[in-house]
């Protein structure tokens, strides 16, 4: 996503010295290489976006455009995924789900899928003597270390068993999908298939009743990553051709009648590669003998989730009349906390006014920032179109109680 200094200039004079570029070409292309790749392979496939990854209206549009489907995993994610798309194109899954959630999922035509042996329980109780419902359960699945995902009913424990003799007491609660989420560090398109092996013969075991609607293999694909990314990784890195082939093959020769549908629910995959993160140099200064330039995003605004992996970066600078001057130099960012250093060392010819343009910054970013010193920034599209305004006093107080409330709890 090249930008020039020029486009950059004038969009931070507008919205902000830092701030969001999102690409929607980009999306709609990472969402169709899924979608059309496993059709190829497997024609009644679908592709539910995880909202979790970056739930912003401009992505909720694209979907309802895409004809598309989402998943999510709270009622909040919920109901912000319902402004864009039907119930039915909506898979929820989630560890916690409130009473009035499941009961509203249900009631809607979403495909609900149940995480645990209580969270069954629960939905016995609140449908007994009900009418008929269809639910999905979610199957746990080993980590690369052999420990148990906190997540599903595990087959290895007894849990899924219990559930599903639970389900033979209460004949008006059918299972109508089976799913699985990991994110395992190598997301190799073998691991996937494996997965599946393991739903499709959970499937087969099923009491005859059930009638299976879809199997899931869950998100926690590679997406498309730039060299400074892939080169973090020190194993192969998967290209969606390749899952899709491999997912979608495996599935053929599984059900080839066709009538189980085949879901996943990429989020980075998706929406990483879809959003830069641009933040001005507003100084320049000596420290402890070494340059240091100060920017208008700190570490929390790069790296909301603390992980391992060094956003890539490239320095976008105006036409400079005396040929460049390459310096090592910090990048400390515009919080005021000491150990606010989002690159402790960047070889590279900067001036104040010019950007740091942070790459793959679409997934679990914007919605994963707090307010914290410096409010949430814009987000413009590739051509300067405002997509969300920068956060302020106002929008961040919006929910809290600003008088004082005076009175006693009722
Ligand atoms: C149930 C479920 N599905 C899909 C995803 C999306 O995963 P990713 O963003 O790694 O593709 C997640 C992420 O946590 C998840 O919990």
């Amino acid at each position: 996503m090249p930008a020039s200094h020029e486009f950059l200039d004038r969009v931070a004079r507008k919205h902000g010295d830092s701030f969001y570029v999102f690409n929607a070409e980009r999306f709609k292309s990472n969402y169709l290489a899924f979608r059309e790749g496993l059709r190829r392979h497997y024609r009644n496939s679908d592709v539910a976006y995880a909202f979790k990854a970056n739930y912003m209206p401009a992505i909720g549009r694209l979907l309802a455009d895409l004809q598309g489907m989402g998943e999510v995993v709270s009622r909040f994610e919920y109901d912000v995924a319902r402004r864009f798309l039907p119930a039915d194109r909506l898979v929820f899954n989630g560890p916690v789900k409130r009473d009035e959630d499941l009961l509203f999922a249900l009631q809607s035509g979403s495909q609900l899928n149940l995480d645990s042996l209580h969270e069954l329980e629960r939905l016995v109780r609140l449908t007994d003597h009900g009418a008929p419902c269809r639910i999905g359960l979610r199957i746990s699945a080993c980590k690369a270390d052999g420990a148990e995902s906190r997540f599903g009913l595990s087959a290895e424990t007894g849990e899924l068993d219990a559930a599903l003799k639970l389900l033979d007491q209460h004949e008006h609660i059918t299972v109508n999908s089976l799913h699985c989420h990991l994110n395992s560090p190598t997301k190799t398109p073998e691991e996937f298939v494996a997965r599946l092996e393991t739903l499709w013969s959970i499937a087969n075991t099923l009491n005859p009743r059930h009638r299976l609607g879809s199997i899931n293999v869950g998100g926690g694909f590679f997406g498309r990553l730039p060299e400074a990314l892939r080169r973090q990784f020190d194993c192969p890195i998967a290209t969606a051709d390749e899952y899709t082939a491999a997912i979608g093959k495996a599935f053929a020769s599984m059900c080839p009648d066709g009538q189980v549908q085949l879901l996943i629910e990429p989020g980075v995959s998706v929406v990483a590669d879809t959003m830069i993160l641009v933040a001005r140099v507003m100084g320049i200064r000596q420290r402890n003998g070494r340059r240091q330039a100060l920017l208008d995003t700190s570490i929390v605004g790069v790296n909301p989730t603390h992980s391992a992996l060094q956003a890539p970066l490239s320095v976008v600078a105006p036409e400079r009349a005396r040929g460049s001057l390459l310096q090592p130099c910090a990048l400390v960012g515009n919080t005021c906390m000491e150990h606010d250093t989002i690159v402790p060392e960047l070889v590279a010819d900067l001036e104040v006014g010019d950007f740091i343009v942070f790459g793959n910054r679409g997934a679990y970013s914007i919605n994963y920032t707090p307010d914290f010193i410096h409010p949430a920034p814009a987000i413009v599209d590739s051509h300067g179109n405002l997509l969300k305004s920068a956060d302020n006093a106002t929008t961040a107080l919006a929910s809290y109680v600003t008088d004082d409330p005076g009175g006693q709890v009722q």
